[in-house]
């Protein structure tokens, strides 16, 4: 099966156009022989030697192939090998009128490019910025004064003088003929299908569609596939523009999708009937212009129109990728990316997509307070708060636990509270190891070089993390920076399928101490490199040796550091978080693990969303008042005597410091169900009956304490870049401990660990469907009635 529909070398070639910084391939092309077809001729050349093989290479492996293997890649890339910020002195600048107005633009720009920069809008189906260019739906066709016929504007490179007449009489019957042929065996099923209102053909029909048809031939039906449950597919609808196919294999790393068949025959589908095994599969739905792709949860729900859309920040890990919440009726519909190009470009992963229907299920809605027969009983608010306070909060032994989902006013309104309580007892389920310079200095913790940082860097060094699940956006990106500026990947740790090929250089954590002391080969690589970067996961620091990790870590990324002699505004130490909460937790001054309370077990125990079951019963004394408050009853709500019902991420307005440690806020979407209340709002009532009232009523109050207590909470969309390296390998080098000898293995090693992970997750049946379809295969799972 080709991954093309067209002539393979076509997308190499417009693949090659969108970096016009190689000329000399450019070059080639123009040179090289003409196609068979009018179609290959508008667009560009064909030469015959080169295979749909040569479009599954890394551009810089191709431009390796074509200019010459034995040039260096530095060689072939310039002295700063940076295919992202080639710098085009203004005098190379090609002039260029879009409807008699003049612009100055790139060489190798396309006309599509060229437009919109006048802010010219060219009609595509096929065309989309992140993605290569296939040029085969011939939407964009234009015409070029003084030209024999029409070209297609995404995948043209303009040429000085051309006058581009986008509104012209040849450029409209052009489309008009390309929708004419798209609607021939396109169905007529607008009212019953999910993309109407949001459909490109059903748009771009209205512009330059006709209202009656002159085929008289029969239209051209496929079969539906069943690639899972989270995409339906009505292939019928399909207009063969392969953004989906070039999703899959450009930025997912998967190629499970491609053509079969020619002309009439071609269909887009996974070949044998297989499931789209990707964690950000969804993304496609967005792509697909027209109704071919959907989403199954979503099937039949609601209009675009009929939505309330509120932008918000996604919980479901660390990456805080911003979304758009729809809602209708006080209900959440749906979860759609919102552009960010600093944290998730446009993608979201499939678990901040689809586990929405897990904030409906197994969700508090009523304080409950546990009764005289042991079981918990509903209860006032009045009562649940009052219980608390008669528990003796204010003269017993006091602490608090959250979870990995607290925002950062709960957890400043929580601290304050539990500070006036005599105690500082509060810690994190996350571990986090407290050696050397611990949580004190924040670029200990943070991925300092950022997300998008990846794409400058040229070597990544990976320890125990297996970032395709732990954090997919950020994996994209090193896939991107792999695909495209030839970065190289190293591993130490569990061999896992990352979506890009990388070195493994083990699993042992004996291999890091090798690269720390110099000893291992890698080192070399390190010391040679020209923008290092080296990402631990959070989950390998949790091992009982995370200090001794952190510390060799650490260690390697200074040497990588004084041995590239990057520059200071550079970082190459970078802590990869799983938990949306770990970051401003450890910022407002929490402990990081349970130890501190397993070893001091306090009277009365507040846990905030703690449902990772980091500590149970077992570990309390048997009279210890357990308070629970969160939004799921999930793992720590059945051991609490106490159940305060607080509101989920798409209920409240609040704060979240991602990975990077940029803070971003949620907004309301919908109003929290039943009795459940904002987290912050349930401790400053508490505290008021514990007798220890907290000194502020609104949320803006809050938010000025938070500001008090480190000012970045509240710098919205800022990232506050931390420093003091040095200073903290020095003191990581004064860490008496030892690395063990057993293997570095995340806890997320396959795409089953990846859908369920925290209390919103486990409680969405699509999440659940998932898994069953991943173990069992995509037919497991019952389909939708489809109409
Ligand atoms: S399914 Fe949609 S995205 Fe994929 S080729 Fe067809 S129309 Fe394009
Ligand atoms: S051919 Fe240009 S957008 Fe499809």
């Amino acid at each position: 099966m080709l991954n093309r529909n067209r002539c393979n070398f076509r997308g190499c070639f417009f693949l090659k156009l969108r970096t016009p910084d190689i000329p000399e391939i450019a070059e080639r092309w123009r040179g090289a022989p003409v196609g068979e077809s009018d179609a290959d001729a508008d667009a560009g050349h064909c030469p015959p030697r080169l295979t749909e093989v040569t479009i599954m290479l890394r551009l810089p492996v191709l431009r390796k192939a074509l200019t010459g293997a034995s040039q260096s890649a530095k060689d072939i890339l310039g002295a700063k090998n940076n295919v992202r910020t080639t710098a085009t002195a203004a005098s190379n600048l090609v002039e260029v009128f879009v409807d008699g107005k003049p612009v100055m633009v790139e060489p190798g720009t396309t006309v599509l490019q060229a437009c919109e920069k006048v802010g010219i809008q060219i009609p595509r189906f096929c065309y989309h910025d992140r993605l290569s260019v296939a040029g085969n739906c011939r939407m964009c066709l234009v015409e070029i004064e003084k030209a024999p016929k029409p070209v297609a504007a995404c995948a043209m490179p303009v040429m000085k003088g051309w006058n581009i007449l986008t509104n012209s009489e040849k450029s409209k019957k052009a489309r008009e003929g390309v929708m004419e042929f798209l609607l021939a065996n396109h169905p007529l099923d607008c009212p019953i299908c999910d993309q109407g209102g949001e459909c490109d053909l059903q748009d771009q029909s209205m512009m330059f569609g006709s209202d009656r048809s002159r085929f008289t031939e029969g239209k051209r039906a496929v079969e539906d596939k069943n690639i899972g449950p989270l995409v339906k597919t009505i292939m019928t609808r399909c207009i063969h523009c392969t953004r989906c196919i070039r999703f899959a294999s450009e930025v997912a790393g998967v190629d499970d999708l491609g053509t079969t068949g020619r002309g009439n025959e071609m269909q887009v589908g996974t070949y044998i009937e297989k499931m789209f095994m990707s964690e950000v599969s969804g993304n496609i739905i967005d792509l697909c212009p027209v109704g071919a792709l959907t989403s199954k949860p979503y099937a039949f729900t609601a209009r675009p129109w009929e939505t309330r859309k509120t932008e918000s920040i996604d919980v479901m890990d660390a990456i805080g990728s911003n979304i758009v919440v729809s809602t209708r009726t006080g209900e959440v519909l749906r979860i759609l990316p919102r552009l960010h190009e600093d944290v998730n470009e446009e993608w979201i992963s499939d678990k901040t997509r689809f586990a929405y229907d897990g904030l409906k299920r197994q969700r508090l809605i009523v304080p409950m307070v546990r009764g005289s027969k042991g079981q918990l009983v509903f209860a006032s608010w009045e009562e649940a708060l009052t219980q608390i306070a008669e528990a003796g909060v204010q003269d017993k032994g006091v602490a608090a636990i959250a979870g990995g989902m607290a925002d950062a006013e709960a957890l400043v309104a929580l601290k304050d509270m539990i500070n006036r309580l005599n105690s500082d007892a509060l810690c994190t389920e996350e571990i986090f190891p407290m050696a050397g310079a611990g949580t004190d200095l924040r670029s200990n913790y943070l991925l300092n070089t950022k997300i998008s940082g990846v794409e400058e860097a040229d070597v990544l060094l990976l320890v125990g993390t297996n970032p395709r699940y732990e954090a997919p956006l950020f994996n994209v990106r090193v896939r991107k920076s792999w695909l495209h500026n030839d970065l190289q990947v190293a591993l130490v740790g569990a061999n896992v399928d990352l979506s890009y090929s990388y070195n493994h250089l083990g699993d042992s954590p004996q291999v890091l101490q090798e690269i720390a002391s110099g000893k291992h080969p890698f080192s070399q690589v390190l010391n040679k490199a020209r923008k290092p970067m080296v990402v631990v996961g959070s989950s390998i620091l949790q091992r009982r040796d995370g200090a001794a990790i952190h510390a060799a870590v650490s260690t390697i990324a200074q040497n990588a550091r004084a041995g590239s002699e990057v520059g200071d505004n550079w970082r190459v130490l970078n802590v990869l978080q799983r938990v949306a909460g770990q970051v401003a937790a450890l910022d407002l001054g929490y402990k990081a693990g349970v130890d501190y309370i397993r070893k001091n077990p306090p009277k009365v125990l507040f846990l905030l969303g703690a449902d990772s079951g980091c500590i149970t019963r077992e570990h309390l004394p048997k009279d210890c008042f357990i308070v629970y408050q969160g939004h799921h009853g999930d793992v720590g709500a059945p051991m609490a005597d106490v159940v305060l019902p607080g509101a989920a991420y798409t209920e409240k307005k609040a704060t979240y410091v991602n990975t990077e440690g940029r803070a971003q806020q949620t907004r309301v979407a919908v109003t929290a169900p039943g009795m459940a209340r904002e987290d912050w709002q349930i401790i400053r009532a508490l505290s008021e009956v514990a007798g220890v009232t907290l000194p502020y009523d609104t949320l803006d109050e809050v938010r000025d304490r938070l500001a008090e207590i480190s000012p970045n909470l509240i710098c919205y969309n800022d990232v506050e870049e931390a420093n003091f390296f040095k200073q903290a390998n020095e003191l990581a080098k004064l860490v008496n401990q030892q690395v063990l000898s057993e293997p570095l293995v995340p806890p997320q090693l396959t795409i089953k660990d990846f859908y369920m992970t925290d209390s919103i997750s486990r409680a969405s049946q699509t999440m659940a469907k998932c898994i069953k379809a991943v173990t069992e295969g995509s037919s497991a799972v019952d389909e939708p009635s489809i109409c």
